[in-house]
């Protein structure tokens, strides 16, 4: 079996961090969602891997490289624009072959990895399995209609009036089927050749279509609540290793916490579960649970919780706790000196700032 990972896409959920980087790059617990998705298809021993990559292909390349790091082999794919997942689909064709594969999108992430579906698509020999989870805001997903004897009896793309909570998560298994489907669909309403189109088309012409109802948790990335909500489950569950860090006197690290190289902690308190990135310093602050600092972080006189801090960042003499967060790379937070006591921002276009 190969593997297709769908990076491309646009992100504008994740605006305005989307603008200038990756959505399949935000990191959680310090690590590239995508990486996440790499890691559970070698894990299903599959090696082979085509990253569909759109007009971010030269950071997803750069974190990426040739797959080596992960034990798999990359091929990248250029889709020259968003024109929907059975479009990726249609343009991995010769990359493919005649092979099985899995396709996954690489904002989302599912516990326990992919393993045990894998092999139970190979067992049953079915054209595709398609994972299933319930959701209570279905009208957001694809959505699955399911028979009394749990057959698909009809799969929509975000119907205004959905027939079942159940929502198509973002890991297929199919076979080489799917790109008959492909070419036969056509555009939806909003342009795009969808993929839960496609299925129908395959079921609409006797193929054999599993359902997989999922009971762990599964998470698409797309939005800040969901981001902060993966953290939290990956930080919950993940055994991040803990560097030896220079550590003042009055600091405390309690819980289970992950800390990268050439940490520094003066008079500062982490609370797992939380992890800190490499050559960060914390001076008189606190670190609260479900927090994940980036590296090369400088935070000093402020407290964090339940909040994601990338690359760069400084974050200085704020009074009151930052919580529920998503601060981009290098960025500033810092009580401005000059008078009058004012709050100036530079601000990129769609940030969110909440002020008490
Ligand atoms: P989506 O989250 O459906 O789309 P998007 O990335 O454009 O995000 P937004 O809705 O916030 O604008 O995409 C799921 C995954 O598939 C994501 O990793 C991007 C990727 N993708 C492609 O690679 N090509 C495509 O044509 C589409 C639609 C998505």
């Amino acid at each position: 079996m190969k593997g297709l990972i769908l990076s491309g896409g646009k992100g504008t959920r994740l605006r305005p961090l989307t603008f200038t980087s990756a959505k399949q790059l935000v990191p959680v617990a310090n690590k590239p969602v995508l990486f996440f998705g790499i890691e559970s298809i070698v894990a299903a021993g599959i090696t082979e891997i085509g990253i569909i990559v759109g007009d971010t292909k030269d950071e997803i390349r750069e974190a990426v490289g040739d797959g080596s790091k992960f034990g798999a082999k990359v091929t990248y794919i250029e889709q020259d624009a968003p024109r929907g997942l059975a479009h990726a689909v249609m343009i991995a064709e010769d990359f493919i072959g005649s092979d099985s594969f899995v396709m996954y999108l690489g904002d989302n992430l599912i516990a326990g990895g992919i393993t045990s579906l894998v092999e139970e698509f190979q067992e049953l020999g079915c054209n595709a399995q398609i994972l299933l989870a319930e959701v209570p805001n279905p009208e957001q997903f694809g959505v699955a209609e399911l028979a009394e004897d749990n057959t698909i009896r009809r799969l929509q793309e975000k119907p205004a009036k959905p027939k079942s909570n159940l929502a198509l998560v973002g890991v297929y298994m199919f076979d080489r089927k799917i790109f008959e489907a492909v070419h036969r669909i056509k555009p939806s309403a909003r342009g795009e050749l969808e993929i839960t189109d496609a299925i129908q088309d395959l079921i609409d012409h006797g193929a054999e279509v599993h359902p997989h109802k999922v009971r762990g948790w599964w998470k698409d990335t797309g939005k800040l609540e969901d981001m902060l909500e993966a953290n939290r489950i990956v930080l919950e569950a993940y055994d991040i290793p803990r560097s030896p860090l220079r550590m003042g006197t009055n600091s405390h690290v309690e819980g289970r916490v992950g800390i990268a190289e050439g940490v520094e902690l003066i008079n500062t308190r982490v609370r797992g579960p939380a992890v800190i990135g490499a050559g960060t310093r914390l001076e008189n602050a606190f670190v609260g649970p479900y927090s994940s600092i980036g590296p090369g972080c400088t935070l000093v006189n402020c407290e964090i919780e339940n909040s994601i801090i990338l690359e760069g960042s400084e974050i200085r003499d704020i009074d009151g706790r930052i919580d529920d967060s998503l601060v981009g790379r290098n960025v500033k937070i810092v009580q401005s000196e000059s008078k009058p006591k004012a709050h100036r921002f530079m601000l990129g276009d769609r940030s969110e700032v909440g002020i008490l």
